[in-house]
């Protein structure tokens, strides 16, 4: 579900027409969010899963706008960190830290401290040696922390070799051998409380089965640790569900708590879950105006003011998201966000962007209504891992955020200056 719709020939987020918007003085490059969107897909999940009452812990690292961070919370979301940074956008925008888990394979002693100082709920271990190095940290600091130590569950997510996390091959988290020996060893540590097993497949899984499989697996290893006298109380299944790219492919998230909450009801478990695509992706579109068409032998090129440095997803996973302009007119005005069957002449382009890499395209041999310099194109599901992943490549000041709601918006991101560019450089 989402809440960009074509209405007379025009795009609108929510109840207002992107064009206007995008004229109002926003400009381009831009990302327009939906807020309503974002609330519904939060809630959508919390109700699937509601039975197992468990903590949705937002997933930072896929939209991190600090505005979009508080509109979650005020949901009663819980929030999934990865870094001292991220920790910091979450309490500022006023996360429960009760609510924070923290994961990631590379914590550096000032983050941890800063995680201890701000009474996070679990750590995620990813390893031994981190393990030993959080429970030096604690010990010395005469505190407690609770963690629970990431599996890795050994189950292929069939998903881009660059977001499988699950393998074994992959560097997160212990294999389930291993982990047995880690709570050998560390597991009845005072300092650290290791009281939980956190999963985490891959992103996307458009599919229920690898889930299934591995959290029978933590399940197993739940029971046998359980029979050793640890005493196991949370499990976080971690996120990875599907959104919608092309044509609906993404399950809902009644369809994964269907099979899930079977598996997990009863077990005595606190249920954590770390959604961050399901929830962003298609909440947000991106906006780019065209420069230039240019003809090269046979191929058409659409010259785009986005770039790489604003949506990195086509360059580095070759992701697809659906183009489509933002004012196509009545006779190219889609009934669903999916290819019309019934379009007039369409021309078949590559949408690229100024940045100097030949990989710096948006999209790809599409079919899109003639464009015109001047036009304005909407990348679509662009949402989660967008702006979090943009850059500054070619010093291309980063884009404006806007956030939608009803019939109203307001700038959540002003668009960076020349100044911002060299602001660190000159601050020395
Ligand atoms: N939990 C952990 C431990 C994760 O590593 C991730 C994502 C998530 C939760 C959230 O996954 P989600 O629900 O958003 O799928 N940049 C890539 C995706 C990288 C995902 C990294 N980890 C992309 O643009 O597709």
């Amino acid at each position: 579900m989402d809440l960009f719709t074509y209405r007379n020939g025009e795009l609108y987020c929510e109840n207002l027409p992107v064009r206007q918007m995008v004229d109002s003085g926003i400009g381009t490059p831009t990302y327009i969010y939906s807020a309503t969107t974002f609330r519904e897909h939060y809630s959508r999940m919390a109700s699937a899963f509601a039975e197992l009452d468990p903590i949705i812990c937002y997933s930072i690292k896929c939209c991190q706008n600090i505005h979009i961070i508080r509109l979650l919370v005020d949901q009663g979301a819980g929030m999934d960190v990865v870094s001292g940074g991220e920790l910091y956008r979450a309490l500022k925008a006023g996360a429960d830290p009760s609510k924070i888990v923290y994961a990631g394979a590379g914590k550096t002693d000032k983050e941890i401290n800063e995680a201890i100082d701000a009474k996070i709920g679990w750590f995620n271990i990813e390893s031994e040696a981190e393990l030993g190095n959080l429970i030096h940290i604690a010990s010395q600091r005469q505190t407690t922390v609770r963690a629970a130590l990431r599996v890795n569950p050994d189950v292929d997510p069939k998903t881009h070799r660059h977001t499988t996390t699950g393998k074994k091959e992959t560097k997160f988290g212990v294999d389930i051998e291993r982990a047995r020996r880690t709570f050998e060893e560390y597991g009845r540590n005072k300092s650290v409380r290791l009281c939980g097993i956190h999963l985490h497949i891959g992103s996307p899984v458009n599919a229920v089965q690898p889930y299934v499989e591995a959290i029978e697996k933590a399940l197993d290893l739940i029971l046998a640790l359980r029979r050793d006298g640890f005493e196991i109380d949370t499990l976080d299944i971690g996120g990875g569900y599907g959104a919608d790219y092309s044509a609906g492919e993404a399950l809902s998230g009644k369809a994964y708590a269907q099979m899930i909450v079977p598996l997990l009801r009863g077990q005595g478990l606190k249920i954590i879950l770390e959604p961050g695509r399901s929830i962003a992706a298609n909440a947000g579109i991106l906006v780019t105006r065209t420069l230039f068409i240019k003809r090269s032998g046979d191929r058409q090129f659409v010259i785009v003011d986005g770039a790489m440095s604003d949506l990195i997803r086509p360059a580095l996973y070759d992701a697809y998201h659906f183009v489509w302009p933002v004012a196509p007119g009545p006779q190219y005005a889609l009934t669903e966000r999916l290819r019309d069957l019934n379009m007039p002449e369409t021309v078949r382009v590559d949408v690229v962007g100024p940045v100097c890499e030949t990989g710096d395209f948006l999209a790809k041999d599409r079919d899109l209504p003639p464009i015109k310099r001047g036009d304005l194109l909407a990348v679509f599901s662009a949402g989660a891992y967008g702006f979090t992943m943009a850059s500054h490549y070619n010093s291309r000041p980063n884009a404006a955020e806007v956030l939608v709601e009803g019939s109203t918006f307001r700038t959540i991101r002003r668009r960076e200056t020349y100044d911002d560019l060299i602001a660190a450089e000159e601050q020395v």
